[in-house]
């Protein structure tokens, strides 16, 4: 048994939609989740900046006496997983490989597309990843830098959303796949807007639930459950205003959260 809380972090709110997926799995785990939104987006930043980005946020999280590290940032997975890894004496999980087995799982015509930041795209983790696992599959990629601010500032579906997505997305559609990897935390957000843009053809594929199991996959291995006769405990942090943190993140979670507190992250 390990009652100590699981460390989550992505560069933002996106990482909140993995925090939901362990939260349904795992409801007696506790939780601290940083938002660095005050250094967002990493997706547009060189490797050597989000390699730092990510080595100062978990420091921030092992300073809360974390059981496991979460990832929950396909940049920071794709520019440090390999760095990140084996660093530390609690496990880490990111999220590329987990989008890249559920994405191979889904596809019927093994044509795939995948989206994400710059920095992602450009990494090439999730085109190794789906080619490890099949190297029939046809791999179309493409970045989608706007999503992000777009999610960030709350604008989900409405009309300049569906116009981005377009903009970005119908040349990927043209090409025939029939599975799209969500290949950054933050598009799940974008969810409906995606969807409607892409047709019924395409099956969007977010790495989040499979995220969760691996989550619990290693906690079981470890022997590391939470006592479930204690209530969890979710503590939030973010890098930039407190206010806004809270009032996102209420429309992700779907609940009312007050005790956001704002960390200086360039200290760690
Ligand atoms: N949620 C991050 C990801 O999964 C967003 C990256 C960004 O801040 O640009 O890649």
């Amino acid at each position: 048994m390990d009652n100590r809380p699981i460390g989550v972090f992505d560069s933002g709110l996106g990482g909140l939609t993995v925090l939901k997926e362990i939260r349904n799995l795992l409801p007696t785990e506790s939780i601290v989740y940083f938002g660095d939104s005050g250094r967002a987006p990493y997706g547009t930043k060189s490797k050597e900046t989000v390699i730092k980005y990510t080595f100062q946020n978990i420091r921030f999280l092992l300073n809360q006496d974390i059981k496991m590290i979460v990832i929950a940032c396909n940049t920071a997975s794709a520019c440090s997983i390999d760095l990140v890894k084996h660093s530390f004496d609690i496990p880490v999980v990111e999220v590329v490989e987990p989008g890249a087995v559920s994405a191979v799982r889904e596809t019927v015509n093994k044509k795939i597309g995948v989206i994400g930041t710059v920095a992602t795209v450009n990494s090439g983790v999730y085109e190794k990843a789906i080619s490890r696992l099949d190297p029939s599959i046809e791999i179309f990629q493409k970045a989608c830098p706007l999503f992000v601010p777009l999610v960030e500032e709350g604008w989900w579906e409405n009309d300049i959303a569906v116009r981005i997505v377009e903009e970005y997305l119908l040349p990927l559609k043209e090409k025939g796949i029939d599975s799209l990897v969500l290949g950054c935390t933050h598009y799940p957000l974008l969810y409906n807007t995606i969807s409607k843009v892409m047709g019924e053809g395409v099956k969007l594929v977010s790495s989040a639930l499979e995220v969760a199991k691996v989550v619990k996959e290693v906690i079981n291995k470890n022997n590391a459950a939470r006592d479930d006769k204690i209530t969890p405990v979710y503590r939030f942090y973010t890098s930039d205003s407190v206010e806004k943190f809270e009032s996102l993140a209420n429309s992700i979670l779907n609940e009312k959260i007050h005790s956001a507190e704002k960390v200086d992250i360039e200290r760690y």
